[in-house]
């Protein structure tokens, strides 16, 4: 879902129809989103490596991050930065909370740290802020990178969908969303169904939720529980020719990252924040989780 007024949202269709008119399709293979199928595997068979987490002194945070916290009713000084520092990649994350968001930075640096270190690096900040149950979205222009979780975002699988929006708009490297691209186009018109009802509504959600499956393809080498076998293959194909082993395979370290935004007074007043220049992908509403763990 694209967060945006209605009349832009319908310039937009119009101005791609072709494209939109792939979608929905009609067979979906996990009538009960993904998390039901996916979560409980990736919490056994992946773990983060060690981390070491430093938090700032208060009063200064990146700028990306005072922009989503104050746009997120996040009331100025309660913002609380991190850097969290993986033992595969001798940069840190800086990642950040409104104090009273759901999740703790050791849920936060936890499930980020599941993923293959080469995923990981498409994301710039990390953060996460309170809200009812868990929605989440993803900031994907060329100057961004963020993800941000609203809520008790407690399952792998939303994060591996936020970050799946991040490669997607990355991963290739040439500014181009790989789902917008003929190759995903093409797999995904080829396919009988998309993965959920969530992946039906755009392009590239059903992306961030192939993603969600080709993370677990990886790692256990077979698809579980598919009401409609193979009928996704061609974009789980697709998805993976391009980037199973640049980002989806686990060992190494990183060898790009984005760098941080500048670091500025964490000083705002509501309503003040200038959020322009950012794509926004989201938010999100993700429901039926299951599978999660507080720790
Ligand atoms: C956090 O990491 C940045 C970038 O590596 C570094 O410049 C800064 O000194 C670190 N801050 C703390 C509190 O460790
Ligand atoms: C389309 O599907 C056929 C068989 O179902 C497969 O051989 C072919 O590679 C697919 N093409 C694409 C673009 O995925």
């Amino acid at each position: 879902m694209l967060n945006l007024p209605t009349p832009l949202i319908f310039a937009l269709l119009a101005a791609t129809r072709g494209v939109y008119a792939q979608l929905p399709r009609p067979l979906i293979n996990y009538p009960l989103g993904l998390s039901p199928v996916f979560d409980e595997g990736f919490f056994a068979g992946t773990t983060a490596p060690p981390a070491t987490i430093l938090q700032w002194a208060p009063g200064k945070a990146p700028q990306a991050c005072v922009n989503e916290l104050a746009w997120n009713n996040c009331q100025s000084g309660h913002a609380v930065v991190y850097n969290v520092t993986y033992a595969d990649c001798p940069t840190p994350w800086i990642m950040c909370r409104c104090d009273n968001a759901d999740l703790s930075i050791y849920q936060m640096t936890n499930f980020f740290g599941r993923m293959p270190v080469h995923l990981r690096s498409t994301v710039r900040h990390v953060m996460a802020t309170h809200g009812e149950g868990c929605s989440a979205y993803a900031i994907t222009g060329p100057e961004d990178g963020d993800i941000v979780m609203q809520g008790n975002c407690n399952t792998q699988s939303v994060w591996l969908h936020e970050t799946g929006h991040q490669l997607d708009a990355r991963g290739l490297g040439n500014g181009i969303g790989f789902s917008t691209s003929s190759t995903f186009i093409n797999a995904l018109w080829n396919d009988t169904c998309v993965a959920d009802d969530y992946g039906n509504t755009a392009l590239w959600e059903e992306f961030a939720q192939m993603t969600v499956v080709s993370q677990s393809h990886t790692i256990y080498g077979y698809i579980q529980q598919q009401q409609y076998p193979g009928c996704f293959d061609s974009q789980l194909n697709a998805l993976e020719t391009a980037f199973k082993t640049s980002h989806l395979t686990y060992g190494g370290t990183c060898n790009s990252r984005i760098p941080s935004t500048p670091t500025v007074n964490a000083v705002w007043k509501r309503g003040r924040i200038d959020r322009r220049g950012g794509q926004r992908i989201g938010p999100c509403k993700f429901d039926h989780l299951v599978g999660g763990h507080k720790h």
